[in-house]
């Protein structure tokens, strides 16, 4: 499908991330050299920024297979055992939402990934008994969208831990042109930025927004992106200049209007807005902060200057 025709698969078609991927090419090269598993590796970061297409470049890389499964989707030691049990030597197991498996399961991985064995428990009561299975050499990759969430033993059993940043304009622009020539859409490199410019840092939204002017460009001018049909079609779209999303903007708006531009504790600021804590934290604080627009502070969230004239907070207002 469309969808895992425009992912990258070699990690020289990869854009951006550069660190990671320097240091994932040699850690990739010296296992195979030594033909062994490459350990396992822990990605963290904000959502959308590719995580799972990196998973996928790595088994590519590595020239195994990838089975993909999901933290909630393992709800007993016995889901896990089986989706282990099935691996052969060197397969890749991508676990997403690493950090929301139940704990049960979590001590199944331990063994598993220290020594590739696990004990399972077999029959009730007085005649139960533990029996060892071994496992084939594996790599599990992990994804979160912080690391702080896993619990220490599980963290501590990852040799491969790497934090993925949010992508700069230039890197969504080239993301977005690649993008388009597979769609084959033709798009100059200031409409590329243009769409780049409304991205929030992540090629998730980068592709979909591309997809969406695309439409816009080829129904409403029967032509190609370029700067003015790109901001014409973003115009229509509704879609920030700043990248923002209607709910960064019901947050800066709610601590403007209802808190004086801060500070306000995370735990009120959730339950004002109508959003889960973790999903404040991991979703939408990490770029705001990251644009400049919010501060962390031991008394709080608080906007910034850059913030308050954004939005046009009146000066007034202030605390
Ligand atoms: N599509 C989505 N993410 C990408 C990336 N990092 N590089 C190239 N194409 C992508």
């Amino acid at each position: 499908d469309i969808e895992s025709s425009i992912r990258p698969i070699t990690l020289e078609e990869y854009i951006g991330q550069s660190a990671i991927k320097e240091n994932l090419s040699i850690f990739i090269q010296a296992a195979k050299l030594r033909n062994e598993a490459l350990d396992h590796v822990l990605l963290y970061g904000p959502p959308g920024l590719g995580k799972t297409t990196l998973a996928g470049v790595i088994a590519h890389e590595m020239g195994v297979k990838i089975k993909v499964t999901a933290g909630p989707a393992i709800e007993k030691p016995g889901d896990i055992a089986a989706i282990l049990n099935n691996l052969q030597p060197g397969d890749l197991l991508f676990i997403d939402e690493i950090h929301r498996m139940p704990r049960q399961v979590e001590e199944v991985l331990y063994s598993a990934m220290e020594d590739y064995h696990i004990d399972i428990v077999v029959g009730k009561g007085p005649t139960a008994k533990s029996i060892r299975l071994s496992l084939p050499p594996f790599t599990l990759v992990g994804a979160t969208t912080r690391a702080g969430m896993l619990s220490s033993p599980l963290r501590d059993r990852f040799g491969i831990v790497q934090r993925l940043e949010y992508y700069s304009l230039e890197e969504l622009g080239q993301i977005i042109q690649r993008t388009a020539s597979l769609l084959e859409v033709e798009c100059t490199s200031e409409g590329a930025m243009e769409i780049a410019k409304c991205s929030r840092g992540t090629p998730r939204l980068a592709n979909r927004l591309l997809k969406r002017v695309r439409d816009i460009v080829w129904i409403k001018y029967e032509g190609h992106i370029n700067q003015e049909t790109a901001l014409e079609a973003l115009k229509l779209l509704n879609i920030d200049t700043y990248g923002l999303d209607e709910i960064d903007r019901r947050i800066l708006n709610t601590i403007a209007y209802q808190f004086k531009g801060g500070p306000v504790g995370l735990e009120t600021l959730a339950a004002t807005i109508g959003e889960e804590r973790e999903t404040l934290e991991d979703v939408y604080e990490p770029y705001l902060m990251q644009q400049g627009l919010l501060q962390r502070t031991p008394r709080g969230r608080m906007l910034t200057d850059a913030a308050k004239i954004l939005i046009k907070m009146p000066p007034e207002l202030n605390n």
